[in-house]
């Protein structure tokens, strides 16, 4: 049943698995969680919801709701040995290289009495990963700039709660705006799913052998570090602050279209949506709504803005369906949260943990529906015999 189809370069390809959860249409730029449009679910729901109906398949009614934000909320905590796990990084690691080791000695806390064969530990889990990423994650970047960490405050709904521990400040409470919530969540909404995109389908992959699922996570985390897909919000900023004057945004064009400068428009591009990132639609809308609101005037959003300008208008750009994905504004928006940049492919990982878990959990109940052994297109050597060493 898995669908087959030929690629351009005559080879045929099958689908990686079957899964219900996420849907794109990238010509059309449709993007459905479980059915749902995200622009209604980013317009009238929240990141916590969201991972909710990506584990369960459907919204939660008031009661569910409460016992998976009771729960999630309170295996917020992490172990205390991990604090000596974290002083063994060196300061200024990069926190994705420290949430990646993080999660996978995670494995070594739950792994002696964890029955995979038990639906409710699989889903306690899902849980723990979605309570305990944030925590771990603020932990990490508190660490690279030598501040002790912050203990989750339970009283805080989710968003608001990583920000506390991210950046408060040691000597004084952090004063969060409702803009920056908001913000924040929107943005964990859009990065929460996205099919088979790289990481995802690690996480299915290693979690299809039966690996203890916070590896299987970790694994995913390294995946998406990578700048061709999770760390590519961290390189726009890069890109843009290279650029650095809306003067200087005609050469970067010229520049990304030779192919000999091995240069690419970060922030540019997608493997499926040929058409508009419905997610980059509704984040250059909060872009200018958390400028506005925080009355914050970024130089480099105007290189953005002229850089959108210029490649949409671009006859190269255009051809070949390249317009701004999800990480071309979700970095301008992180700056202006104060949100450090290396710190923005570890907030993409909180929001797709939500997926990564919804995946892992539909895989674990459906053995048969794996990814598998994926095939290649041996272009070696044909069958030769050996040469002694004193005939080479
Ligand atoms: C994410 O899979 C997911 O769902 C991922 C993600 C998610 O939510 O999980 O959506 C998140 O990973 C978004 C993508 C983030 N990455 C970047 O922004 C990095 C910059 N983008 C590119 O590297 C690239 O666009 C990809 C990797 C994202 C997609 O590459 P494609 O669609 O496979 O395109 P390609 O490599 O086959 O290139 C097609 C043509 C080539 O030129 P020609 O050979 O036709 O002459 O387009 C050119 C490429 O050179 N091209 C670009 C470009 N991306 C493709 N040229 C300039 N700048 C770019 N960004």
């Amino acid at each position: 049943e898995t669908g087959c189809f030929t690629y351009d370069a005559g080879f045929t390809a099958t689908a990686s698995c079957k899964s219900a959860i996420t849907y794109i249409d990238g010509d059309a730029g449709v993007l459905l969680y479980r059915g749902y449009p995200i622009e209604q679910l980013a317009e009238k729901s929240s990141f916590l919801e969201v991972a909710y109906l990506l584990m369960n398949g459907e919204l939660p009614t008031t009661g569910e709701f409460e016992k998976f934000e009771h729960e999630v909320t309170h295996h917020t905590m992490m172990h205390e040995a991990f604090k000596s796990f974290l002083g063994g990084f060196r300061h200024d690691a990069h926190p994705m290289a420290m949430l990646t080791g993080m999660l996978g000695s995670l494995a070594s806390f739950y792994h002696n009495d964890l029955d995979l064969e038990d639906p409710e530990q699989r889903r306690m889990t899902a849980i723990r990963l979605i309570a305990k990423v944030p925590t771990i994650a603020a932990a990490c970047y508190r660490h690279s700039i030598g501040w002790p960490i912050r203990y989750p405050r339970n009283n805080l709904e989710y968003t608001t709660r990583f920000l506390h521990m991210l950046k408060e400040v040691p000597s004084e409470p952090l004063e969060l705006s409702p803009v920056a919530a908001k913000a924040m969540d929107l943005l964990f909404i859009l990065h929460a799913d996205h099919e088979q995109n790289a990481s995802t389908s690690t996480v299915r992959l290693v979690g299809s052998t039966g690996a203890n699922p916070y590896v299987s996570v970790a694994a995913g985390v390294a995946a998406l570090w990578g700048p061709a897909h999770g760390g590519a919000n961290e390189a726009v900023l890069k890109m843009l602050a290279e650029i650095g004057r809306p003067e200087n945004v005609k050469s970067a064009i010229d520049k990304a279209k030779d192919k000999e400068s091995g240069f690419r428009l970060m922030g540019f591009g997608h493997r499926v949506y040929k058409n508009y990132d419905p997610r980059a639609a509704l984040v250059r809308k909060m872009t200018h709504e958390v400028l506005g609101q925080l009355g914050v005037s970024d130089p480099l959003l105007d290189v953005a803005m002229k850089l959108e300008e210029a490649a949409l208008q671009d006859e190269y750009f255009v051809q070949r369906k390249l317009y701004p994905n999800v990480d071309f504004y979700s970095g301008i928006i992180y700056k202006a949260l104060g949100i450090p940049v290396e710190m923005f492919t570890v907030m993409f990982a909180i929001a797709r943990t939500a997926g990564w878990v919804s995946h892992w959990l539909e895989q674990q109940e459906d053995p048969e529906n794996k990814i598998g052994r994926p095939r290649q297109i041996y272009t070696g050597s044909a069958n030769r015999d050996y040469v002694g060493i004193d005939k080479r």
